[in-house]
């Protein structure tokens, strides 16, 4: 075994944290783990994992649920394509594979939402199959253990560090080895605060050697944020508010929204107003704009929600909306799977 694997293995040993998903070797609860920390912290994901392996505890109990509720058990965790794709990859392997999860690599990389990085994870936690997983953690701590400035996000620092991390799994332990790397890159070998003067591969580390830490790993592009408003009407007509379910192709497809309009700009309410969408559905009607909630931003990898809820009573008309749109009773609001930013303006309705 290479020394670099020996110290992480036995740093593993006595640092490994104790998690929901560990401790077994059943690939669906360990795909479900994957899915859910590509974009979630191990401290939310553990709750939302326990949730929804107690209602979901295998692959033909996922895949007979509706999506509605899948999405439900996935509220507030954010991109929730996660969730969608979880559900179809279960119908995938309840026909393909009669619910029973495949073994091999290539066979898991064929499932909705698998990349390179879960199939690899699963292969190798469930199966003990010789792939490392390369994740985030594994650029940083890779970077710094042999001082490797290629930019990660290169074709040549992807070919670099695939080819660098699988020299040095071992093998024999590939399930641990890759959590090894995640823990070890999450308590370790932080992004900011690397504990470098209590860490066992000190000596080995040529970034500790070298000062070159804090610089690494070393990044080509900076990510541009668009900035993108969101304008919810909240349309109360005695106890019914109005509510469709988003089609747009994007983080909340399949999640219920109020009527919304989207633009790349700021508008006022006269603007709001002024739109064709507004026009169109509200222009026989009789109304009154009870409240505007403050401003709730919500950021996500490559964009800004600037969200702002209006609350709107209709006196009078029947508004002319899109036709997947519904009249619901404002109790059942809490039924439907919504955004987190949905969610705080279900809260402040009036
Ligand atoms: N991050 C991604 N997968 C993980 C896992 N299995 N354990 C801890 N952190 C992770």
């Amino acid at each position: 075994m290479n020394c670099f694997s020996r110290l992480l293995l036995q740093w593993y040993e006595q640092n490994r944290r104790d998690l929901p998903w560990r401790n077994q070797t059943d690939p669906y609860k360990i795909w479900i783990s994957e899915i859910i920390l590509q974009q979630t912290r191990v401290e939310q994901g553990k709750d939302y994992y326990l949730r929804f392996i107690q209602r979901f505890p295998d692959v033909l109990s996922l895949a007979s649920a509706e999506e509605d509720e899948v999405l439900k058990y996935w509220q507030g965790l954010g991109y929730y394509s996660r969730a969608r794709n979880l559900h179809c990859g279960a119908r995938y392997v309840a026909e393909m594979y009669n619910g029973i999860f495949p073994d091999t690599r290539e066979a898991i990389l064929k499932i909705k939402g698998v990349g390179n990085y879960t199939a690899s994870a699963i292969a190798a936690i469930a199966f003990n199959l010789p792939y490392a997983a390369i994740d985030g953690n594994v650029y940083r701590v890779l970077s710094r253990v042999f001082d490797v400035n290629i930019p990660i996000d290169s074709p040549k620092g992807k070919t670099y560090f695939a080819e660098l991390a699988q020299q040095v799994l071992d093998v024999h332990h590939a399930g641990d080895f890759n959590q090894a790397m995640m823990d070890f890159g999450s308590l370790q070998c932080k992004p900011s605060h690397p504990d470098c003067e209590n860490c066992c591969m000190a000596d080995m580390c040529l970034a500790n050697k070298n000062h070159t830490q804090h610089l690494l790993p070393i990044k080509q592009k900076s990510i541009q944020i668009k900035k993108r408003f969101f304008y919810y009407l909240c349309v109360c007509q005695g106890n019914d508010v109005y509510l469709q379910k988003r089609s747009a192709d994007d983080i909340w497809a399949g999640l219920y929204e109020f009527p919304l309009i989207e633009s790349e700009t700021e508008l006022s309410w006269e603007q709001i107003t002024a739109t064709p969408y507004f026009s169109h559905a509200l222009h026989h009607c009789q109304f009154t704009l009870e409240h505007i909630s403050p401003v709730h931003k919500h950021q996500l990898t490559h964009r800004l929600v600037i969200g702002r809820f209006f609350y709107i009573k209709l006196q009078q008309g029947a508004p002319q909306w899109p036709p997947k749109m519904k009249a619901i009773h404002k109790y059942l609001l809490p039924a439907y799977p919504v955004s987190r930013l949905m969610e705080k303006g279900i809260d402040n309705m009036p």
